[in-house]
């Protein structure tokens, strides 16, 4: 991955759990009481410096609403990682979260970097998923769980800088595969010919 390349992070998650606040206090450092429902899609931008390279990371800012499904999934498409989120004061948005890994696995495959998080964390009278049941998922999974608040701003740049770090390593990973194996393939002409 070469210096100031594009990253693309989808955001995802049943309505309602916190995708909106997320992208904005990471982008912005910013958070809202008010809920506006998100349709359709929309995406904002932050430039990150990590290892002396920037990039540019473009949130995908998914709607959770059943009705823009479709378009929320297309997005998976075109990213190179996804930020799933649920909400610890809501079950069902727990209980939807394999729903989420099948649809991200479905279009990419066992491995795609993906970070599962349980927001709201500041609401603990309010918490109906205890933060091992998070823990318990996403070892499941075999891949990384953070709770996290939007209102105040746990591990929201923790999340994000976790997912790039893992898309770089997967990155440079497949580039050394790739290296590897045409250099296999060169061995292999000259044993032949
Ligand atoms: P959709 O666009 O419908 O899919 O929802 P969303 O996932 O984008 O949710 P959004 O970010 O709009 O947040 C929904 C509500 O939860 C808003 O009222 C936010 O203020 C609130 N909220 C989001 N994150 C937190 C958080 O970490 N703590 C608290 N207390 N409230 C939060
Ligand atoms: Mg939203």
């Amino acid at each position: 991955m070469s210096e100031n390349e594009k990253i693309i992070l989808s955001v995802l998650g049943n309505s309602g759990v916190g995708k909106t606040s997320f992208i904005m206090k990471f982008t912005d450092n910013t958070f809202q009481e008010s809920y506006l429902a998100t349709y359709g899609i929309d995406f904002k931008t932050k430039y990150v410096n990590i290892n002396n390279n920037k990039y540019r990371v473009d949130l995908y800012d998914t709607a959770g609403q059943e009705r823009f499904r479709s378009i929320s999934i297309n997005s998976i498409r075109m990213s190179d990682g996804v930020i799933l989120i649920y909400d610890i004061t809501n079950e069902s948005s727990y209980e939807n979260i394999s729903t989420w890994m099948d649809n991200i696995y479905d279009i990419k495959g066992k491995g795609f970097p993906v970070i599962i998080i349980g927001n709201k964390c500041d609401k603990e009278e309010e918490r109906q998923v205890p933060k091992k049941k998070g823990e318990e998922l996403a070892k499941r999974y075999k891949i990384t769980f953070f709770e996290t608040s939007n209102k105040i701003g746990t591990n929201i740049e923790e999340t994000v800088l976790k997912i790039i770090n893992q898309i770089i390593e997967n990155n440079i990973r497949d580039t050394d595969n790739s290296i590897k194996l045409r250099r296999n393939r060169a061995k292999d002409k000259n044993s032949c010919c």
